[in-house]
């Protein structure tokens, strides 16, 4: 077991001396959980091979599911990647720092345990200051999966860092609620056109006023599992954003599915189930039985991608046996919202007609 030393930090005042022992940590090799504008990511030294390693060793992540790498300047980008094409520098130019991750082809630089084995990598400028400080003060690019044990939902209070790694890592920084609480979007520029990869932060909307032409990977659509090439995507073969209860979603007209719910939270209850609903605003009142939390509004989807992963492990804690979850409109963070739920349910989808 390793001691966690957790510091409390502020992006209002950066207390430079905390961050300054979290930076040393890790050009020392070691991992520093941090806050980021999505989630709160597992900090390495993106460069050192062996302080990689221990990233996925804490997390028990599979060596195949490569790490995103986090810098603070584009200038890093020019040294992590090459062939660089032009709409790269507008995108950056667009949405740096911020949610969107770039997949490059990688540098010889970048160790192979980065890019999972794959000769891509994947680049991000976080906006959190507390993030971008620790980039500088380090003055190495940090690789950082979202700091949850493989499988589990993202964290997005240091509170989830402390559940799932304390006594793995050797520091958490915790600077309170992150902001959009879902992960940033990860964006293929080897693909033509520009591929989507994971929707997260930045939304398909904004991503096509910028580019005009960006595609989505079938898999970040689906409703069924399907059969993916492990080359391109491969964090998306891996189970992921799962609370411990079983999770069914229900897709369909607003009031249907909320007769359906209705309906499935009888059933489980009859059968002797602690059920979760996962309503929203709009619906909370509509049901009478279980647990009910509500995402946010429909009408504020940004609002219902804040409150996901939090959501979930609540549930956990109220020891729910299944959590019966409504879908949401499917634009905007709506997009990234509906792609976890359907991950988080197994494809296990109901739809309400
Ligand atoms: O918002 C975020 O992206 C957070 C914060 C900490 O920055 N990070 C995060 O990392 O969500 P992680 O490891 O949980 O998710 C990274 C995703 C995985 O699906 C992984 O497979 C994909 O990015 N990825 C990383 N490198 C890639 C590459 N070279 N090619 C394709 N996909 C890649
Ligand atoms: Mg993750």
């Amino acid at each position: 077991m390793k001691k966690t030393i957790i510091l409390k930090v502020s992006s209002e005042n950066l207390e430079l001396e905390k961050i300054s022992l979290a930076a040393k940590i890790i050009r020392q090799g070691g991992l520093v959980a941090f806050p980021t504008e999505t989630v709160y990511g597992l900090g390495a030294d993106a460069l050192n091979p062996r302080a990689v390693r221990e990233i996925y060793a804490a997390k028990n992540r599979p060596l195949d599911n490569p790490i995103i790498v986090h810098v603070a300047n584009k200038e890093d980008v020019y040294r992590l990647a090459e062939d660089v094409p032009e709409f790269a520098e507008k995108l950056m130019e667009s949405f740096w720092p911020g949610p969107l991750t770039l997949v490059l082809k990688a540098s010889s630089i970048v160790p192979r345990v980065t890019t999972g084995g794959l000769d891509t990598v994947a680049i991000r400028m976080p906006s959190h200051k507390v993030a971008l400080a620790l980039i500088r003060e380090a003055e190495t690019p940090i690789a950082a999966p979202s700091a949850n044990l493989a499988g589990r939902p993202s964290p997005t209070m240091a509170e989830h860092v402390i559940q799932d790694l304390y006594g793995r890592i050797d520091v958490i920084l915790d600077a309170g609620p992150t902001n959009i609480g879902v992960e940033s979007t990860v964006l293929d520029l080897t693909h033509d056109p520009p591929q989507i990869l994971r929707p997260g932060g930045t939304t398909y909307e904004e991503l096509k006023r910028i580019l005009g032409r960006v595609s989505i990977h079938p898999a970040a659509l689906a409703r069924r599992e399907i059969h993916i090439e492990h080359a391109r995507s491969p964090g998306m073969k891996h189970k992921h954003y799962a609370p411990k209860a079983k999770v069914v979603l229900v897709e369909g007209k607003f009031n249907a599915v909320i007769n359906k719910i209705r309906e499935l939270a009888q059933q489980y209850i009859r059968e002797g189930k602690k059920v979760g609903i996962l309503a929203t605003d709009e619906s909370l009142s509509e049901y009478d039985v279980g647990i009910v939390k509500s995402l946010g509004s429909r009408r504020d989807l940004a609002s219902t991608a804040k409150n996901l992963f939090k959501l979930f492990r609540e549930f956990d804690e109220d020891e729910v046996d299944i959590i019966i979850a409504e879908g949401i409109p499917q634009k905007e963070l709506g997009l990234a919202v509906m792609n976890r739920l359907r991950r988080a349910a197994g494809y296990n989808i109901i739809k309400a007609d």
